[in-house]
């Protein structure tokens, strides 16, 4: 029977899928990652491993693997994962893109709005009670998003769902990528898109060009109005820096699904800003989407161990 080893805690019905493929399944059951060890021991004589960007997948667990044949991760970002390292020792990877693409659009966009609109801390005030005066044209105002400047760092599947979506606002987008591409939003150097830009959008995935690629110098040379939004990877942001830009008025806001450290903690100085807006870590988090994801990162495992066409491989 061949074996799989499941590092997180998946959907019970797709557990059940894999067992009826038949597989024997090992699986982790709880929302706290398990060690590196207990990955070890069972990864020894697995022959596909599932699972998730909280478990790191570096050369000490790839070694400790005696015939795994994939790797197969649930979710589109692949810096939890030695690559390289396991591509040379021929295993394969599958990834889930597209599936999630419009999910984590649509949150960057709810980000932005709220950031932009102070929804968040229009909720607070009502809810701890400071909502003590009646309506008046200077109350709670915000920055309109409509005809703003949109700038896309990155321009990956994700990149062109935002440009859909900015569109729709009248925006005009400018992104920088690597490459020039195909799409309707005019390609500019990065230190254009920070003078220029209203909104900064991190589209970009995590990898030793773009760690801390928000650092001081980046956020001095965006707008004193601008606001940053980022739902790729928390290192992507030197979040120090950040906190610094958002205290002395450097930029007028952020909005941040991740961090460098998740969940981040209490500690974290960011929390005590009335300018950032949080989430943990939700953009993928629909119903729909992740069982998408879940579908997809189970058929690519199942692909990768016996051989076949997976859905995405990397
Ligand atoms: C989520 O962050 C993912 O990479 O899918």
């Amino acid at each position: 029977m061949q074996k799989v080893v499941v590092s997180f805690r998946l959907f019970k019905e797709w557990i059940e899928f894999l067992k009826d493929n038949g597989f024997e399944v090992i699986a982790w059951d709880s929302s706290v990652p398990p060690s590196k060890e207990w990955i070890k021991e069972n990864i020894k004589d697995a022959d596909g491993l599932l699972c998730s960007l909280v478990n790191r997948i570096d050369r000490e667990i790839i070694d400790a693997a005696e015939r795994l044949k994939v790797i197969s991760t649930f979710s589109v970002g692949f810096d939890h994962i030695d690559v390289n390292y396991a591509k040379s020792k021929k295993i394969r990877i599958g990834y889930t893109p597209e599936v999630l693409t419009d999910a984590t659009a649509d949150l960057i966009f709810a980000l932005l709005l709220a950031v932009a609109r102070r929804v968040v801390e229009g909720d607070k005030l009502i809810r701890s009670g400071r909502w003590n005066q009646p309506w008046t044209p200077d109350f709670m105002i915000g920055t309109e998003v409509n005809g703003k400047v949109l700038g896309i760092i990155g321009m990956g599947r994700i990149g062109r769902a935002l440009v859909k979506r900015a569109k729709g606002f009248n925006m005009r987008v400018i992104y920088n990528s690597r490459t020039k591409k195909e799409v309707e939003a005019e390609f500019v150097d990065l230190d254009t898109l920070l003078r220029e830009s209203d909104f900064v959008v991190l589209a970009v995935d995590l990898n030793p060009t773009t760690y801390h690629m928000v650092n001081r110098d980046f956020l001095n040379k965006m707008k004193r109005s601008a606001f940053l939004i980022n739902a790729s990877r928390g290192k992507v942001v030197d979040e120090k820096a950040l906190t610094e830009a958002l205290q002395s008025g450097t930029i007028r806001g952020a909005a941040l699904d991740v961090f460098e450290e998740e969940p981040t903690s209490l500690d974290n100085p960011l929390i005590k800003l009335e300018n950032v807006v949080l989430t943990p870590h939700i953009g993928s988090a629909t119903f729909e989407t992740r069982q998408k994801m879940a579908e997809v990162s189970v058929k690519n495992l199942i692909a990768g161990v016996r051989g076949e066409k997976m859905v995405f491989e990397l």
